[in-house]
């Protein structure tokens, strides 16, 4: 007994900022920030939000897999971006879907998130508890950006993808995943309840929007991401004893281009194998995946019984590399 994902879906809002508008932001260049990170616009939310995006995906790849809201098990939403902290945004998707039966869950691990969330669904699955899991990444990144710093603005973007996982047959695989809290400090984004008033007295000079959005060393993201994710793809293959010509390609967080072709070159594999859409999106953390992994299904590009490896990395740190099987 495994889990199979059986459909997906995603949601990008139409709204796209390119490179050339966010040069009248900050100081910067669309020729910059093609070659340094390979993207080239990015969608931004105007009327939705994280869960908005999570329920639009998540009935998408309802319907791709056939499969009635009702008969859900388990939602597991993967965000930093909601915009509710309670109920949690696997709630509000529940109720938007009807999915009356589902028991319902958010997970923040960031740009790990997705294969985490897969990770937790397909445990549950292998073990019993549940028979039919929706797992959803879905970020709001755009109200974490603070669009006066160019080292962050120009990376990130926002949307949903979604992915229906069932129980069946086929062979299990074994994830591997990693932490290391220790580095945390690279990429961070303060809460707000964090300055509530009582207990630290807001001045403006404390409500700088650094406070409130993300702030990242990008070199040391950079080589912890292009060092740790050849070596996570490695351990998974040899855990569980497959060889790297049975891959037929590799599902990447979509960071930068320079990271998915740093990682392509350290294994060894043609960047064929490393399909991208992060030009047209960015980086959207927990979105991500599931969002390519959409656009590969409705395009006919993941061929049945093949093997795929899904790999993220981000804040935490955080990283890992799961084996799937196509339905
Ligand atoms: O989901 C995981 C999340 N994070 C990531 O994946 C981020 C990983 N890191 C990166 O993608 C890259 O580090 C960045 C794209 C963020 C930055 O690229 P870099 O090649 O590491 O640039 P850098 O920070 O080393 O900066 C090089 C130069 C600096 O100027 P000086 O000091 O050499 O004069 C920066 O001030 O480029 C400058 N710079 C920019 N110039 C134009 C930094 N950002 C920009 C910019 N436009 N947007």
């Amino acid at each position: 007994m495994t889990g199979i994902i059986c459909g997906t879906g995603s949601y990008v809002p139409p709204y796209s900022m390119d490179n050339n508008d966010i040069a009248k932001l900050v100081e910067t260049s669309d020729e910059w920030i093609r070659e340094r990170t390979g993207v080239v616009r990015r969608h931004i939310i105007e009327e939705e939000t994280t869960v908005s995006m999570a329920a639009e995906a998540g009935r998408l790849a309802l319907a791709d897999a056939g499969v009635d809201a009702k008969d859900v098990d388990l939602i597991l939403v993967s965000t930093i971006s909601s915009n509710v902290i309670l109920p949690c945004a696997a709630c509000e998707v529940q109720k938007i879907l009807g999915a009356d039966h589902a028991t319902c869950f958010d997970l923040n691990a960031a740009c790990t998130g997705f294969l985490l969330g897969y990770n937790t669904a397909v445990a549950y699955l292998e073990s019993g508890v549940y028979q039919t899991a929706l797992v959803i990444g879905s970020e709001s990144l755009s109200n974490l950006t603070n669009w006066s710093d160019r080292g962050t603005c120009i990376l990130f973007g926002d949307g949903a993808g979604a992915a229906v996982i069932r129980a069946g047959e086929g062979r299990h695989y074994l994830p591997v995943t990693h932490s290391n809290g220790a580095k945390g400090e690279a990429l961070t984004c303060k809460s707000r309840h964090d300055h509530n008033g009582l207990t630290r007295k807001l001045e403006p000079e404390n409500m700088a929007a650094s406070e409130y959005s993300m702030q990242m060393d990008g070199q040391a993201v950079f080589k912890f991401a292009v060092r740790s994710v050849p070596q996570a793809v490695e351990e998974v293959l040899e855990k569980n004893q497959v060889a790297q010509e049975d891959i037929s390609c590799y599902i990447l967080h979509q960071a930068n281009r320079r990271i998915v072709e740093a990682v392509a070159k350290r294994l060894g594999e043609p960047i064929e194998k490393f399909p991208m859409n992060l030009q047209e999106y960015g980086n959207t953390s927990s979105a991500s995946i599931p969002i390519l992994l959409d656009e590969l299904n409705r395009d006919g590009k993941l061929e049945k019984g093949r093997k795929i490896v899904m790999a993220g990395f981000g804040a935490g740190l955080s990283w890992g590399a799961s084996i799937l099987e196509w339905k």
